[in-house]
């Protein structure tokens, strides 16, 4: 395809599992990480790309365009794949700020970059969680109305927003993708899955909220990546394709299969206060990408939980250097008392 591509936010957990993919899979393609690299970004996690002829690092801020003008001149990017963002919900309640300034004013210096240098294809990586949460039944199309219940959807969901209008009233060649919950290599224990193997591993609580009976859609991260592909290389311009894995559990669920894989005991789990605004439900109706792009999960959640524990296993010192410092200061803040 020949493409070049600014992934901006490359260096979190999507990000560089969608840069090993794409430079595996897909190298025709030039990738230019443009990472702010905040706690959530690593490039050691890259550390096996930095040779390879199609990859280059940025350090740069998406809400800084001179930053972002900057890195597309330098590289000629003809494209932009947008997974920067705060990511973490419980971060978004208790300091909603820098979600907003990063999720939607740098989403709309992207925008503006993308208009400026004339880019031909704009991927905005969204959420599931714009659509606010389900009852018992039903699931997420790509028609549901929008209703973000935290400051971190609410975000998110302005920024998609944004890229429609771009698409509507600049005619940007954008699409957007809205996944559900991820898992795997290189996701930052902060998330439910990696902390809870990295808890129960130490013979710590696992912190349940609430009645532990939400529900998520767990997809591998690898099959987010490549669904991510099929929309960047084939859908029509404003297009909306909703990714999930079909795989709902609820939290209790999750974290009981968890523990029997590691052959911990369920007196780890400790039920804690819940999170405010939770959603109970997602659940994400993929058959567009079906239809459309002939897209399916390629792995099973018993596939899927099994190599990622392997993977928190065999690269204990990436979860080393991950937790130490910062983390421990968030960690108490965020669990001492709740
Ligand atoms: P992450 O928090 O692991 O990584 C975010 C990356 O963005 C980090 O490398 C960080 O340094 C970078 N970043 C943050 N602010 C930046 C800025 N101002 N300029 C440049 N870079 C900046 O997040 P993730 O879990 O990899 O999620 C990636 C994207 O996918 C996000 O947009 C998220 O909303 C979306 N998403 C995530 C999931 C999930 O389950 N993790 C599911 C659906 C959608
Ligand atoms: O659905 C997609 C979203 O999935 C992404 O847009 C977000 O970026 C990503 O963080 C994720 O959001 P969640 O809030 O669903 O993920 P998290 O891993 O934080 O929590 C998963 C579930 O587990 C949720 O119901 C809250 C619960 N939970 C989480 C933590 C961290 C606990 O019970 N205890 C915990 O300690």
């Amino acid at each position: 395809m020949n493409k070049k591509i600014l992934v901006a936010g490359g260096a979190g957990f999507i990000g560089v599992n969608f840069i090993k993919y794409m430079l595996n899979e897909n190298p025709d393609n030039k990738i230019i990480n443009f990472d702010a690299l905040t706690y959530a970004g690593n490039l050691a996690s890259l550390a096996s790309c930095e040779n390879n002829p199609n990859y280059e690092f940025v350090h740069g801020d998406i809400r800084n365009a001179e930053d972002v003008a900057e890195a597309i001149k330098k590289y000629n990017v003809d494209s932009i794949i947008n997974f920067a963002a705060e990511s973490h919900v419980d971060r978004s309640i208790d300091g909603p700020h820098v979600f907003l300034d990063t999720n939607i004013f740098g989403t709309y210096t992207l925008l503006q970059a993308a208009r400026d240098f004339d880019i031909q294809r704009y991927l905005q990586v969204s959420t599931d969680e714009v659509y606010g949460s389900l009852g018992k039944t039903g699931l997420f199309t790509e028609s549901t109305t929008i209703k973000p219940n935290s400051p971190y959807s609410a975000s998110k969901a302005s920024a998609d927003h944004m890229v429609r209008a771009w698409h509507k009233t600049y005619g940007l060649n954008a699409v957007i993708t809205r996944c559900s919950n991820n898992y795997g290599a290189y996701q930052f224990p902060e998330k439910m899955i990696p902390l809870c193997i990295y808890n129960a591993r130490n013979g710590n609580k696992i912190p349940v909220y609430g009645d532990g009976m939400q529900i998520r859609d767990w997809l591998y991260v690898y099959d987010h990546c490549t669904a991510i592909w099929e929309v960047f290389s084939r859908a029509i311009p404003g297009e909306v394709f909703n990714i999930g894995g079909n795989n709902e559990k609820t939290n209790l669920t999750l974290v009981n299969a968890i523990l029997a894989m590691l052959g911990k005991p369920k007196s780890l789990i400790q039920f804690v206060k819940d999170r405010p605004g939770h959603d109970r439900r997602y659940a994400i109706d993929s058959s567009k990408m079906k239809e459309r792009l002939g897209w399916e999960p390629s792995l099973t959640f018993e596939e899927g939980i099994e190599k990622t524990i392997r993977w928190y296993i065999d690269n204990q010192n990436w979860l080393n250097q991950v937790t130490s410092g910062d983390y421990q200061n968030y960690y108490k803040q965020m669990y001492a008392d709740r």
